[in-house]
């Protein structure tokens, strides 16, 4: 892993994600890192302004088919890479949205910056003035759920099992994501986990990404949490988020 990705972020935000539907399209407050790492440009009338210009219409446009889309635009010193995933339950239609939100967005976030990451609720976008495809970018913002899971130990140890299933299966999954579901002792209901990665990641990669996460940034005791991250995704709750896109899943996997 090269050094310039080892700066990793971490946002804890205690977030009330409860009142939430699958159906919701609505956003949230974007978290967003600026990279520090990557010099500046100067003026919306600098090159690299046209080049990101070009880019996030490019990630706008071609994110909402297949969930995915990675492009670089300029060239030389003006040349610029970026993606943009929408997570899995996503439809289409709240993709597109959301990466178009979030190309603006991003720009008025982390203005004149060569390189930035911002998180929705529905997707992720990414750029940098270097060629960042299939490398493990472990910056991270992380939402745990308020309150208290039934069993925290027991309830640990599932969630634990689940989201590291989910890490090795994501492999075999061409659009790298896996949702799976497990029984929680006792009464307690279930447990319904997702786990993603952009896909410019070789699988080991993937893998690698998301069993650092579950090690950690466990949410611990926690009855749900979301870990998004620049090249993996993880989320659990105990309440069938996914439901809503099974089918497309079936389809798609
Ligand atoms: C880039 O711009 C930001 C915001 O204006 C500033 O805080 C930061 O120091 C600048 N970084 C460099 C490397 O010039
Ligand atoms: C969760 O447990 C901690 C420690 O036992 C306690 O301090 C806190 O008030 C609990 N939170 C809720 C929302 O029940
Ligand atoms: C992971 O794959 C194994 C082997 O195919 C399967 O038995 C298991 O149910 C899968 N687990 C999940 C959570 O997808």
């Amino acid at each position: 892993m090269s050094s310039k990705f080892t700066a990793s972020l971490c946002l804890q935000l205690s977030f009330l994600l409860l009142l939430q539907t699958v159906f919701s399209a609505q956003l949230l407050p974007p978290g967003a890192f600026c990279s520090q790492l990557s010099l500046n440009f100067t003026a919306d009338h600098d090159p690299y302004a046209t080049s990101l210009n070009e880019l996030m219409q490019y990630l706008s446009y071609h994110s909402a088919s297949t969930g995915f889309s990675l492009g670089s635009k300029g060239a030389n010193q003006y040349k610029t890479y970026g993606l943009a995933l929408c997570y899995s339950y996503v439809s289409p239609t709240d993709c597109l949205n959301c990466v178009v939100e979030a190309s603006k967005k991003i720009r008025r976030q982390c203005p004149y910056r060569k390189g930035a990451n911002i998180w929705y609720d529905d997707c992720f976008l990414k750029y940098m003035n270097l060629d960042f495809f299939g490398l493990i970018d472990f910056s991270a913002l992380v939402m745990c759920n308020p309150g208290n899971a039934t069993d925290p130990i027991s309830f640990n140890q599932h969630k634990t099992e689940l989201l590291s299933q989910l890490a090795n299966n994501v492999s075999t999954s061409l659009k790298m994501y896996r949702t799976g579901e497990l029984e929680l002792a006792g009464s307690a209901g279930k447990l319904y986990a997702e786990a993603q990665c952009t896909r410019d990641l070789f699988s080991v990669d993937c893998k690698q990404c998301l069993d650092h996460f579950i090690a950690k940034y466990a949410c611990n005791g926690r009855p749900g949490g979301r870990i998004y991250g620049g090249s993996c995704y993880l989320r659990f709750e105990t309440y069938d988020f996914f439901s809503a896109s099974k089918l497309s899943q079936n389809l798609g996997v």
